[in-house]
């Protein structure tokens, strides 16, 4: 059998995500209706009919204030604000669908390992086993000034503190709790069986966390482990934690190169290179035809908020290019402490050095990555050539016009990849790693299974 496409809808509980000024064009329902559990529900039973995977919740904790000193062009178009807590919604997707899994971006700067433990295992019970954690370390400063610091911790200390965070969640998720604590024999009166109940005891460098852990263990113990950036700490990083690994860059190429360093990596701690699943971005504009689908893109241009992808840039980056003025000028890396996977992407990861006019141009038009424009075979053969030269397992489904650009590619896309073999035309049964691994725990290799209770 082919190897087949994993699909997840990239969204964000927000008016808007990454689909810079699109509230504007009249088909987009997602900034008025997204603080409605209707419109979230609704988007479970078109993607479950699409056979899509998991919704991926990317979050932040911050408004974007890097590109001219300020919030006011990210709050102008809506750049990831107004924003709401994604884990509200997941219990009411779930209830309307069987198989669609969800996975939430949580960071470890801002975060506390007892309370996001405590989180997941109750997203866990609830989905009955269909959640994953994205673990990211925040890139926006302004995140910092929310929880109390000055400045954000340096961006490789936040990956040290990520790695205490997983060895506490660990504990708690893993190790707290025996798989036969609840009894409720009602003959022996006992509901939980106190000796199978075990305090962590955690002192480390970052975290005091004594325990237990005070919900049961779930379908998954661990919710299944994402992680998102591939700076060489983020990489380091996902080769001992991720199950999956979400993975962004200029070039199919590029993408596989940070794919088989990970898995690499991975092997060097004792994992096997096929414990870890790789997803990239994928951009669709798709139509009946040809040239339906080329007017459909002219249309999104128009309503393109330059202003508001270059907010987004600054806060991921730290790069405010309101401030880069010569235009002749090449656009090359340079260290900050925000993202650095997005910092390369457009400067040491490109094809070619950029000069600041060419970036400025970039952000003018949604084209900062591959787009696929066409009719639905154009499409499906773009999308193919890509999965098989990046080596991705699958692809998080990013859409302009909401829920309308979800809606056709269900309708157009998804068909055609089924027929190629290329797309799952029923799900399997079980919990989100079962369809993912085919097992229901974390693997014995993985450094949540590599502890031995205190
Ligand atoms: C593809 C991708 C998606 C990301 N999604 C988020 C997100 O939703 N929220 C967030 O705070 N950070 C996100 N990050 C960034 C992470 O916070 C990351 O831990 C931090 O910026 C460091 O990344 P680096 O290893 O690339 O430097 C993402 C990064 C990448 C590459």
């Amino acid at each position: 059998m082919r190897k087949q496409i994993i699909l997840q809808a990239f969204d964000m509980t927000a008016a808007m995500h990454n689909a810079h000024g699109l509230w504007k064009h009249p088909e987009s329902r997602r900034h008025r209706e997204y603080k409605s559990l209707d419109y979230w529900m609704e988007l479970a039973r078109l993607l479950e009919k699409g056979k899509f995977d998991a919704v991926f919740f990317a979050d932040v904790l911050g408004v974007y204030d890097v590109y001219g000193g300020d919030e006011a062009a990210a709050l102008r178009d809506g750049v990831q604000v107004p924003l709401n807590d994604p884990a509200f919604v997941i219990p009411a997707m779930a209830a309307v669908t069987n198989h669609l899994s969800f996975a939430v971006t949580v960071s470890t700067s801002y975060e506390q390992p007892f309370h996001n433990a405590r989180k997941f295992s109750t997203l866990d019970h609830l989905t009955n086993g269909r959640v994953a954690w994205n673990i990211v370390t925040s890139y926006l400063p302004n995140a910092a000034q929310n929880f109390g610091l000055e400045k954000m911790v340096k961006h490789d200390e936040r990956y040290q503190i990520a790695d205490e965070f997983l060895e506490v969640s660990y504990k708690l998720l893993e190790d707290s709790w025996e798989e036969d604590a609840v009894i409720a024999d009602p003959n022996s009166g006992v509901l939980v069986d106190a000796s199978k109940v075990h305090r962590i005891k955690h002192k480390g460098t970052y975290f005091s966390v004594e325990g237990p852990h005070v919900s049961e263990p779930s379908p998954q113990r661990t919710p299944v482990l994402y992680q998102a950036g591939t700076s060489e700490k983020g990489r380091e990083f996902a080769a001992r934690h991720a199950e999956c690994v979400f993975v962004g860059g200029p070039t199919p190429e590029k993408i596989n190169y940070y794919i088989e360093d990970i898995k690499a990596r991975a092997e060097a701690y004792g994992r096997r290179k096929d414990e870890i699943k790789a997803f990239t971005f994928l951009q669709v504009v798709v139509a009946e035809t040809e040239e339906e689908a080329y007017s459909k893109y002219e249309d999104i241009k128009k309503y393109w908020s330059a202003d508001a992808a270059k907010a987004q840039y600054g806060g991921s980056t730290g790069y405010d290019l309101a401030a880069y003025e010569n235009e002749e000028e090449l656009f090359t890396y340079k260290h900050t402490e925000q993202g650095q996977s997005r910092a390369a992407y457009l400067t040491k990861d490109a094809a070619r050095p950029f000069t600041v006019k060419e970036i400025h141009e970039k952000f003018s038009k949604p084209a900062e990555m591959d787009i696929f424009v066409g009719s639905p075979e154009q499409v499906a053969d773009q999308l193919e050539d890509f999965f098989v030269r990046s080596g991705v397992d699958g692809f998080n489904l990013t859409h302009y016009i909401t829920p309308k650009d979800l809606q056709d590619f269900v309708e157009l896309v998804v068909p055609i990849l089924q027929e190629r073999g290329l797309y799952k035309k029923e799900y399997k049964e079980g919990t989100f790693r079962e369809k993912l691994y085919n097992r229901p725990y974390l693997r014995s290799g993985h450094p949540a299974k590599q502890r031995k209770r205190s």
